[in-house]
C-alpha cells in the first residue's frame, strides 16, 4: 500500500508515519518545503506526480487565535488547497482520508453532535475547515471525512503540554470550566486511520462519508487540566500539582470565540469499526509517560556533559 501523508510532521501525522511504518506500508511524506498548502497548485501536482494509492491529510493551519487575523492564508491551506488535493485525487481514483474539526459547530446543542448536525463555525478557522469539508465533498465521493477535537499528543503544541509547562513555572492557574468536549489522543486516531487503511487494503472499498472520531468521555478544559496535573505528577513530571482556579470564558482573553458545547458522537464510527473508542485517559497517561521518559533521557545527557534543559518543551 502507497500512502501519501500530508502534515506528517504534525500531532496526528507524527502518530500516523508510526502506525503505517509499523504496517510496513510504503509511506510518502513531503515536507512543508516541497509541498506548500498556502499554495494549491503544488498539492495537486504532488498527487499527480506520486500518484499514491490513498491520500491521508493531516495538514492545516492549526492557529485558530491567529486566524482571525490571517483568514486567506487558513482558508487557502484549510479550505481550497482541500479542493485542490481532493480533484487531483479523484481524477486519478484515489481515495482521500482528511481530517475536520468540532469547531465547525456552534456548540449551542445540548447532546453530542452527530455527523448529520447542522454546522454553524464561529470562528475563522472553523469557518476554513468548514470550507475544507465542503469541497472535499464536492470533488471526491471516494473519501472519509474524520472530525475529531482537542488533540493531544507528546508531540507539538497542545494543551498538554501546555499545562504541564505551566504548572512548572506557577503555583496557581485559571483554566475554563465552561467549555466542554472530548480530548483526542493523536495516537488513537492514528491506529483508527490504520484500520480504516486496511480494511480499504482488503476490498480496495470504504463506506465513504463523514464520521465523528474522538475519545470518549466528555469533560471540560478546567476537568481535563485537572487530570492532566494529576497525571504529570504519577509521571515525575511535577513534584505538586498547582492550584487550579475554574474560569468562565469570558474571564479568557481568546481572540477567536469557541462553541461552549462540542461534544462528538461517534457510533456511527464505531459501529463501523466494530469497538467502542476509549477514554483519552489512556491517551494522557501515554502522553505523560512518553514526556518523562524524554526528560530523563535528556537529564542523562547532561550529566554526560550535553546542554539540553530538563524541562517539558
Ligand atoms: N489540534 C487540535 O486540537 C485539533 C482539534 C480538532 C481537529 N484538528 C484537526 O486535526 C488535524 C491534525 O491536527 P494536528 O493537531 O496534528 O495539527 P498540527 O500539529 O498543527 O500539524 C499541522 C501539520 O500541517 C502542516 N502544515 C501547516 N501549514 C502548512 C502548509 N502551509 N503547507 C504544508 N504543511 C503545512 C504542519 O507542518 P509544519 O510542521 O511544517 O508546521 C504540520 O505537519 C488537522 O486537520 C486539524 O484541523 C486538530
Amino acid at each position: 500500500m502507497k500512502i501519501l501523508l500530508f502534515g506528517a510532521t504534525g500531532q496526528l501525522g507524527t502518530e500516523c508515519r508510526k502506525v503505517f511504518q509499523q504496517a510496513g506500508w510504503e509511506l510518502l511524506a513531503p515536507s512543508r518545503n516541497q509541498v506548500d498548502f498556502s499554495k494549491p497548485e503544488t498539492v495537486a501536482l504532488a498527487v499527480e506526480r506520486l500518484r499514491p494509492q490513498l491520500v491521508v491529510n493531516a495538514c492545516a493551519y492549526t492557529a485558530v487565535d491567529r486566524a482571525e487575523s490571517e483568514p486567506q492564508l487558513a482558508g487557502l491551506v484549510n479550505g481550497v488547497s482541500v479542493g485542490r488535493l481532493a480533484s487531483a485525487c479523484a481524477a486519478l481514483r484515489i481515495p482521500t482520508i482528511h481530517i475536520s474539526t468540532d469547531y465547525v459547530f456552534d456548540g449551542r446543542a445540548a447532546r453530542p453532535y452527530r455527523e448529520t448536525s447542522a454546522v454553524c463555525p464561529l470562528n475563522k478557522y472553523g469557518h476554513s475547515k468548514l470550507q475544507g469539508e465542503q469541497l472535499l465533498r464536492l470533488y471526491n465521493r471516494r473519501h472519509i471525512l474524520l472530525r475529531t477535537s482537542w488533540v493531544f499528543s507528546a508531540h507539538g503544541n497542545n494543551f498538554v503540554k501546555t499545562m504541564i509547562r505551566l504548572g512548572e513555572q506557577r503555583s496557581e492557574l485559571s483554566v475554563v470550566g465552561d467549555q466542554v468536549g472530548c480530548p483526542s489522543y493523536a495516537g488513537d486516531l492514528a491506529v483508527i486511520i490504520g484500520h480504516l487503511v486496511e480494511r480499504y487494503q482488503r476490498d480496495w472499498q470504504l463506506p465513504w462519508g463523514t464520521y465523528h472520531c474522538s475519545n470518549a468521555e466528555p469533560c471540560s478544559w478546567y476537568d481535563f487540566a485537572q487530570a492532566v496535573m494529576a497525571q504529570a505528577v504519577v509521571c515525575g513530571l511535577l513534584e505538586q500539582q498547582p492550584q487550579l482556579h475554574e474560569i468562565t470564558s469570558a474571564e479568557y482573553p481568546f481572540v477567536a470565540a469557541r462553541p461552549a458545547y462540542s461534544v462528538l458522537d461517534c457510533s456511527k464510527l464505531e459501529t463501523l469499526l466494530e469497538t467502542p473508542i476509549p477514554s483519552w485517559r489512556r491517551g494522557l497517561e501515554r502522553v505523560c509517560a512518553d514526556l518523562a521518559g524524554a526528560v530523563r533521557a535528556a537529564a542523562q545527557e547532561v550529566t554526560r556533559g550535553g546542554e539540553r534543559p530538563v524541562t517539558v518543551k
